[in-house]
């Protein structure tokens, strides 16, 4: 059974999401877990037992005074089994250090939601070779912070920044190796049964050899996700 998670990202009106959600429902694949991650103003769309339901974000707040924002038990109300953190969007576009994903994840955590955690490198950090080193970091300075049981709602997303919306992927054999750098990670120190997807330009035409891919237990999917045959695509391969 693979992941494929499908981050809507800020797009889809409710109409097109209504659409969206009602075409969803018929595509269906044993071998895959299909997650759908709208906006937060259509996730009531898709609030029935059809869907695997995640959110994109999290307030790292409880709920209370805290103006526009949303938070998890909001989340978990609207059946919401998943949240997106990390993801190099939120890191860059609105601040988002490790104290705050700490906070959102203590907060997914309280309402029973698993977690998609981003991490990846940057264009000059992946051309510097210090790939490995970032993931290390990304990774080490969360789980470190977490107990076992925590750490055990946790799926790991591998997304190069620089392979984000960029239809640029890097090699099998990079990802293979990164894949397994992070397996080992967790087999050294922390012993988890930890999934671990690939994300950034995944679309239906590199599905088929991102597949060959061994220990790679699925994929997080931004632009290609928004069309429903690219997606059948991905999934029926
Ligand atoms: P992309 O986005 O598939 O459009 O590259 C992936 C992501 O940001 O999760």
């Amino acid at each position: 059974m693979k992941y494929v998670i499908a981050n809507l990202k800020s797009n889809q009106t409710k109409k097109e999401a209504l659409e969206y959600s009602k075409k969803i429902k018929k595509i269906k694949n044993k071998n895959n877990q299909l997650i759908i991650c709208p906006s937060f103003t259509n996730l009531f769309l898709f609030n029935d037992q059809n869907y695997n339901l995640g959110a994109q974000n999290i307030s790292e707040y409880e709920k209370g005074a805290y103006t526009g924002e949303i938070n998890g038990e909001q989340l978990q109300n609207l059946n919401c089994k998943y949240v997106i953190i990390g993801h190099s969007e939120r890191r860059k576009y609105f601040n988002e250090n490790n104290k705050i994903l700490l906070n959102k994840i203590t907060q997914a955590l309280k309402n029973n939601l698993k977690i998609i955690f981003c991490i990846g490198e940057s264009l000059e950090e992946y051309k510097a070779n210090q790939t490995k080193e970032i993931l290390q970091n990304q990774i080490t300075s969360i789980f470190n912070s977490l107990d076992l049981k925590q750490l055990n709602n946790i799926i790991i997303a591998y997304e190069p920044i620089w392979a984000i919306g960029t239809g640029l992927i890097p090699s099998l054999k990079e990802i293979e190796e990164n894949i397994y750098f992070i397996k080992k990670l967790n087999y050294q120190n922390y012993h988890l049964n930890l999934f671990v997807l690939y994300g950034g330009s995944v679309d239906e035409n590199n599905i088929n050899d991102l597949k060959t891919i061994s220990n790679l237990d699925g994929y997080l999917i931004g632009g290609a996700s928004l069309s429903l045959e690219k997606l059948k695509k991905i999934i029926l391969t």
